[in-house]
């Protein structure tokens, strides 16, 4: 394993199964009345993040502490990033308080890698700009792996805003790194031009697609980011992309719904969508944070799923 986890171009196939392992030994943990194990007792890990998150930075919060390790929560308000701290200061001080993990979410694409080049610390992408959300792409494979038994020839779409999810550029290259056949499907405006150079397909035909899918993986409308008009209206983006409760019964019996979160009901999947039985969005969240464990596990000298089992 690399020392740091930037993009899904860090890890091998051999790691990607390693990592879902081990998180297999530590989801146990999570089941106990004390959800703790001393694995990383007298390690630091700092959690900093520039932009909002709930799922990333509670669960990568939950998975230091299950595993003893000492947590700092750093978020821009209230430090002295108002006051105007560069992150190279920001990486600085917490290099002189000792970090050994910093866990990084910023809106830069790009950041993780720069603060790679400060600390000595191992550094966790947990999202930058539109570039890359590794975490978030192993907690999906690892779901996707639990649910259908394994992830080879898997047929995938991954359906929306491509252009502006970091989820969907680290979930293609994890899935394509796995054997598993991925579509790309979304307006032609929210199609990266060099998707085709993923090793994905493209389409722009969800109907077309969905009874052909394992798994259809529904990406957020990402507005915050789009600086363009990059479709006619919600109502028509919903018409033709969302999955709908009127477009869901053509997906085959088995299939999974996924989402990264946070979801818009209403916009890229319709509310009762998202609360069916085959969606497992909520399994999600819940894997992420075996995932989470077991790369801070891994990043900071743990060998493998036999020792996390006797650790835990
Ligand atoms: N999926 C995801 O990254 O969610 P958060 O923004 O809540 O962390």
């Amino acid at each position: 394993m690399n020392k740091h986890l930037l993009s899904m171009h860090d890890v091998t196939a051999e790691d990607v199964v390693r990592i879902l392992d081990t998180a297999e030994s530590f989801r146990e943990v999570g089941t106990r009345v004390i959800k703790k194990v001393p694995a990383l007792r007298g390690r630091t890990v700092v959690n900093l993040f520039y932009e909002s998150s709930t799922r990333t930075r509670i669960s990568f919060e939950l998975a230091a502490k299950r595993l003893s390790a000492d947590v700092i929560n750093f978020s821009t308000g209230g430090s002295s990033v108002s006051k105007g701290e560069s992150l190279k200061d920001t990486a600085l001080t917490l290099q002189a308080m000792g970090a050994d993990a910093v866990v990084i979410r910023h809106s830069s694409s790009g950041s993780p890698y720069q603060l790679t080049k400060w600390v000595k610390a191992s550094v966790l992408n947990a999202g930058d700009g539109t570039h890359e959300h590794p975490t978030q792409a192993l907690l999906d494979l690892y779901t996707m792996r639990e649910k259908l038994g394994r992830l080879e020839g898997l047929r995938v779409a991954i359906v929306g805003d491509v252009l502006h999810s970091r989820v969907a550029r680290s979930l293609s290259f994890g899935l394509v790194k796995m054997g598993a056949d991925v579509t790309l499907i979304g307006p032609p405006t929210l199609i990266p031009p060099d998707a085709p150079s993923w090793g994905v397909q493209v389409s722009y035909d969800v109907d077309g697609a969905l009874p052909k899918l394992d798994v259809c993986y529904v990406l957020r409308v990402q507005r915050e980011r789009q600086r363009l008009e990059y479709f006619p209206s919600v109502r028509e983006y919903s018409r033709l992309f969302g999955l709908t409760r009127g477009r869901v019964g053509a997906l085959p019996e088995g299939a999974l719904i996924m989402h990264p979160g946070p979801m818009n009901r209403g916009v890229e999947i319709d509310s009762d969508v998202a609360d069916l039985p085959q969606s497992v969005i909520e399994e999600q969240v819940t894997n992420g944070i075996a995932i989470r464990m077991s790369l801070l596990y891994l990043l900071l000298g743990g060998s493998g799923s036999e020792e996390a089992s006797a650790d835990a």
